[in-house]
Order: structure tokens, then sequence, then C-alpha cells
């Protein structure tokens, strides 16, 4: 149990993970809710403050509605802080009795602002700061009860406080590194006017959330998928801390995975001490079904449906053998559950073993111990594990596997030669040292084909794509500016050494308008 926590009101604005993984990163415990939540005490149990998100549209009437009114009440009696920002300040003064500007005031891009009063908010910052904008609307007139902290432009109101330093509201987004001092303001808004005090790191976690699964899973058995990545080598060996060998763990071979990947993750397994492993060997199956499979969602969803008959097949065998499962262990992790407001997909969307909805029998109770934390700091619980590094440094790498890096039908040869090139891509990366910087690095195989020449002899064979990108989260990626003279060493190496192609190309689209993915 969290003692001390931070909610991030989610009004749909981009940056409301942002937002929460900041103030993780300053050591302040945050958790995101939806913007309909009722401030009820049970919700407000060890909350020290409540940051608004941004958000993608003009604040009306209804947002400052009844519901809206109540909750400011109810955090104004417990003396609970609130900081607005963009969107969430907007409404915060609106709802104070400001006039708001639809359109008023359009800022995009690194904005400069002056700061005009000396609050503990923005004390002790030089009076010009450069700031983040992104907004049409505008507050534009303050009431009695707030005072204007910082201008941009012309005198337009770029921050507030309540005069009994309440309410505060930040037109501009500190969450984002752009703005200069946003750091110190969330560090301000935080420590110093919420009066957080603990230092929350996720590593501090480990004992609770052992504790839980204990709690949770009493005398009984748990069964889990595992597929040798990050999140659910973490989340399995929590669960092995916690109930040791009554943690069963099934992975699935089909047959689509990456050069030595199935030896290596047997062998990870096998060190950290997993009493009941178990790899199902089911590469024919999905191949089969695979065949003639060209569009790519179809791929999926074979994968997908073969997935469960294999995963229920073993589990079925399973409990023939050691007795019923009454748990299914997890991997998810928290951006996993918590979508943005923006997608309409607000809360608690539960992310099944490689995208499969299992059948009604299988639904039961989740163990979920990652539920709660970013992808960093899962990575940051397994170190402190000592799970090896090899676990802990995997990118993350799609449940369809190599199927979706294959243009066309999948078959044994496709796959051949997609995994030899993208073992050339790896090994470089890691001779480079540049595969830890990296979100994730692969290469794709195109139906296309092209001439080339190899001694005297001229090719007609296919190309292959290097996609390396530099994420957060995967919701956007950039491409990674690989040194010219080690993409052009990967390149030769491909075309040289892979039988199959003879032209390789660098993909240099960002996500959006790409995605990371090709199929
Ligand atoms: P895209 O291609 O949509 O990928 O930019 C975003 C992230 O999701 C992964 N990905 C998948 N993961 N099943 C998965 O488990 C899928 O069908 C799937 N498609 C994409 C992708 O590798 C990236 O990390």
């Amino acid at each position: 149990m969290i003692e001390e926590k931070i909610l991030v009101m989610d009004y749909g604005g981009q940056y409301t993970h942002l937002i929460a993984r900041r103030c993780r990163e300053l050591g302040v415990y945050a958790e995101i809710i939806t913007k309909d939540t009722r401030l009820i005490d049970k919700v407000l149990h060890g909350v020290k403050g409540i940051i608004l998100s941004g958000g993608p549209r003009t604040a009306t009437k209804e947002d400052i509605g009844p519901p809206f009114i109540t909750n400011l009440e109810k955090l104004r009696n417990e003396k609970i802080p609130i900081l607005g920002i963009c969107f969430g300040h907007q409404i915060l003064a609106y709802a104070s009795g400001a006039k708001l500007a639809a359109g008023g005031n359009p800022e995009y891009g690194e904005m400069k602002i002056k700061v005009v009063s000396d609050t503990p908010l923005l004390s002790g910052l030089e009076r010009e700061q450069k700031v983040w904008m992104s907004h049409s609307d505008e507050v534009c007139e303050l009431p009695e009860s707030l005072t204007a902290l910082a201008e941009s432009g012309d005198d337009h109101i770029a921050s507030f406080a309540s005069k009994d330093n309440l309410v505060f509201g930040v037109q501009f987004h500190p969450e984002v590194t752009h703005t200069q001092n946003g750091m110190t303001i969330l560090r301000a808004f935080l420590r110093d006017i919420c009066n957080y005090e603990k230092e929350w790191t996720p590593g501090k976690e480990i004992d609770i959330i052992v504790e839980e699964i204990r709690k949770t899973v009493g005398n009984g058995r748990v069964l889990m998928g595992t597929s040798g990545g990050v999140d659910s080598t973490v989340a399995a060996y929590l669960i092995k801390q916690a109930i040791g060998d009554r943690l069963y763990c099934v992975f699935v071979d089909n047959g689509l995975l990456r050069h030595n990947e199935r030896e290596e993750v047997e062998k990870a397994f096998d060190e950290m001490g997993f009493e009941h492993f178990v790899t199902v060997d089911a590469a024919d199956e999905f191949l089969e079904k695979l065949e003639g499979v060209v569009d790519p969602e179809q791929k999926r969803k074979v994968i997908a449906e073969t997935f469960i008959r294999v995963f229920e097949r073993k589990a079925k065998e399973l409990e023939a053998e050691y007795g019923e499962f009454a748990f299914l262990g997890q991997g998810t992790i928290y951006p996993d559950r918590v979508e943005s407001a923006a997608t309409g997909k607000e809360t608690s969307v539960i992310k099944s073993h490689h995208n499969v909805t299992l059948p009604d029998w299988m639904k039961m109770s989740l163990v979920e111990p990652l539920k709660d934390l970013y992808k960093d700091e899962v990575r940051k619980v397994g170190v402190k594990l000592s799970i090896p590094s090899k676990m802990i440094r995997r990118q993350p790498f799609p449940g369809p596997s190599l199927a979706i890096r294959i243009g066309g039908p999948v078959t044994r040869e496709q796959l051949e030669i997609l995994r030899h090139a993208d073992r050339i891509l790896q090994e470089e990366l890691e001779q480079d040292n540049s595969y830890d910087t990296i979100w994730q690095s692969f290469c794709v195989l195109l139906p296309v084909r092209s001439v080339g020449v190899m001694g005297d002899e001229r090719t007609y064979d296919q190309a292959a794509v290097i996609r390396v990108v530099e994420s957060k989260d995967a919701m956007t990626a950039s491409v990674s500016r690989l040194e010219w003279d080690v993409l052009l060493k990967i390149a030769s190496r491909i075309a040289n050494q892979v039988r199959g192609i003879n032209r390789v190309v660098y993909d240099v689209t960002s996500k959006p308008p790409g995605t990371i993915e090709w199929y």
C-alpha cells in the first residue's frame, strides 16, 4: 500500500503519462485517474496533491459542473493542493470565476514567459523563462481570488495561484523537457506545496508486491505464459519470489522467434531457478496455420488463435498432472491498463499474453505484479532482483514475432533469411555499444526483388529494411541517428552474407506518421 501519492487527473492530453512519469522520476509516486473520478475519502487516502492534465478540448460549462465543483470543494476542505496544466489551468481558473477566450491566444512550441510574482510554485526562478506551450484558448481575466504568477507575450496569463496557495495553474507544460525549469517547477509543487516527503523508488516496491502476491494467491497455484520479454520475466520472477514452486511457466515456441531466442530464454529461466518452466514446441502448428496468409492483421489473428489453442492444451495437461490453477500470472504494466482518455479507452484494458483473449474456462483470477509500473521502472525492479542483464536489456518484441516483419507469406525459408539479417544487425549494434540506447532495432524482409551483382553473377533477390527507433513508450518514436559507418557496415554484411538479400535500406520514418513495425 502506497502511503503517499499524487493523483493525475486525465483530461485526454497527450502528456498525461509523461506527467505521472516525471513525478515518479522526482521520487513521488503518481497515479492516473479519469476526469470523472469522484474524489471521495477512499480515493483521497494518502493523496498529497492533484494535477489536472492538459486536454484537446475547449472548456465548457459542463466541465465545471457539480461533480467538478464538488471535487474542488472536497480538495479545499482537505487542504489538498491542485495544479492545473494547460486545459487543467483553464478549467481551474474558469471554475474560480476567470474569463476564458476560446482561440484567444494560440501559442505553440518554445515560448518565453515573465515571472511576475514570487510564490512557492515559481520561487527562485529567474524572471525570464523558456517554456513549452501547446494551446489556443486562454485564461484572459482573473477574479479577485487568483493572482497572476507569470505572463507570456503581451501580458497574457501564463500561470496563476489562488490567494490561499491551494490552487495553481500553468498554461505551459512543465513535464516537457523543452520547458527549461519544468522539473524545478514540478518539484516545487510536489515537495514544497504538497509536502510530499517520501522518496519513492520502484525498487522499494518489491517487498510490497511480493507480499501482495502471497496474500492474493494463498496456497493456490499460478499458471503463466512467459515470452522471455522483460515484463513477463520480471513478473514471473516476483511471483516466484512470493510462491516459489507453485508457479508454472509456459513458453510457446511459435517457430517465429529470433536467432537462438528459445535457447537463450530456456537457459536464463534455468539460471534464475524456475522449478516449473516448460517449452511447447509448436513451430509446425503455427507455420501450417500461417501458410499462404499475407494480410498482416490476418497473420495476427491466426497467431493469436493458434497461441490460445497451444496454451490451453498445455494448461490442461499441467492441470491433469498438478491439479487446478486458480490464478493466471500476467506481465501487464501501467500503460497497458491506463490508456489516454483521448483515445476513449480510459482505464483497465487488460493485456493478454500475446494480445489474446483466453477462453472462458481460463479466465482465472489475474496476478499482475507490475500493473502499476512503467517500462523503465520494470527494468529497475529487474536489476534490483538481479535478473540476468541479458533479459533486462531485451527490447520489446511483438507477440506475432517475426511474422509481422515479413512482407507476404511466412515460410521457413523467409524466416531463415530474416533471422540471419537480424542477427547481423544486433551483433553490430552490440559492437557499437548502441544497443542499450535503442528502443527497438530489427530487420524487415520485403517481398520486393531488385537486381544486384555478386562476383560475376547477376542477382535478383529481396530487400531488407533496417529499422532502428528511439522511444519512451512506443506511442511515438523517432529514427535513431546511427553512425554512418555503422550503418554501412551492417548493410554490407547483410547484403554480402545473407543469401536471399541483395539490397539493404534504412527506414527514416518516425512514428507518427509511420508505425514501428512494418506489417
Ligand atoms: P507499432 O508498429 O504499432 O508498434 O508502432 C508499437 C509497439 O507495439 C509492438 N507491436 C505489437 N506487439 N502484438 C504485440 O504484442 C502486436 O500485434 C504488435 N504490433 C506491434 C511493436 O513492436 C512496438 O513495440
